[in-house]
């Protein structure tokens, strides 16, 4: 890991993990604060747009004037009532914003298609800890959910989708909710994946990459279901899913 690409600055509260290659040097708590708090982006104006996934995504100009993306980390499934943001500290996965940071990194370094990191934050009060991540915008970038309500996607652009998971898959990294609003394409028609929460580096078994594509059928499925005039059909998942297994199971 490039040591340019992480720097950290740790209080008995909170430990910002951050790209030095987006502050200036001798970056203080105080100004990384800030660059996290979204009031202070709603109040400037700042919020470009707001992302309604779990919790709120926003897309918002930093102050240097650059897009970024602030997800703060919400409980899922039957922990979401009883916790909602808060994460045990003593769980091995508690400081999930710096996992996912770290993550990002490897897979940059990989060449993989994913968001360039910037930030993560991790925030202790007692025995819970709270996450958030902050990620440069991928330019021009719209989730598959918002293109397929609009126009089908083209062969080429399925073609693309599908290398782009499936290089995913070959370099051993599990998706844990591989999702068609976590498929972007920018605006030059390239295909990126996003929100890696709880994604790890592992070998990929037939158990893991049935896992990630039987799961990324439901939520085109689900999506389908929901919104009337989705511009998607099975054979375009079919496609999909060939796409994947020519770079993923041609190393087999
Ligand atoms: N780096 C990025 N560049 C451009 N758009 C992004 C980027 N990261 C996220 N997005 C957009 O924001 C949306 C929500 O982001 P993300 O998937 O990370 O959070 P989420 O789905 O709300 O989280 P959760 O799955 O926990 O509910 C994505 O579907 C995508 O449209
Ligand atoms: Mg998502």
């Amino acid at each position: 890991m490039a040591l340019q690409e992480k720097a950290v600055i740790e209080t008995k509260k909170v430990t910002y993990v951050y790209n030095p290659q987006f502050f200036r040097k001798g970056v203080t708590e105080q100004e990384l604060e800030k660059y996290c708090d979204i009031a202070d982006y709603e109040s400037g104006g700042k919020v470009i747009q707001v992302f309604m996934g779990r919790g709120r995504t926003y897309l918002v100009n930093d102050p240097e004037g650059r897009r970024v993306i602030i997800r703060h980390y919400y409980r899922g499934g039957m922990m979401a009532k009883l916790l909602n943001d808060k994460f045990l500290s003593f769980s091995s996965t508690a400081e999930r914003s710096v996992q996912e940071y770290d993550l990002l990194l490897r897979m940059r370094a990989m060449g993989l298609h994913v968001p360039t990191p910037i930030l993560a934050r991790v925030t202790r009060s007692g025995l819970f800890i709270r996450n958030d991540i902050i990620t440069k915008e991928i330019t021009g970038a719209r989730n598959v959910g918002k293109i397929l309500s609009e126009r089908p996607m083209t062969d080429a652009e399925i073609l693309k989708m599908g290398d782009a998971i499936g290089t995913l898959f070959r370099a051993g990294i599990y998706h844990s909710d591989l999702n068609i609003n976590n498929l972007l394409l920018d605006g030059a028609d390239n295909p990126w994946i996003c929100d890696f929460d709880k994604c790890e580096m592992i070998k990929i078994t037939p158990k893991r990459y049935n896992e990630m594509v039987s799961r990324l059928k439901r939520s085109f499925d689900k999506e389908s279901e929901e919104h009337a005039g989705m511009m998607w059909t099975d054979k375009d998942f079919d496609k999909l899913v060939r796409a994947i297994e020519i770079v993923f199971k041609e190393k087999y």
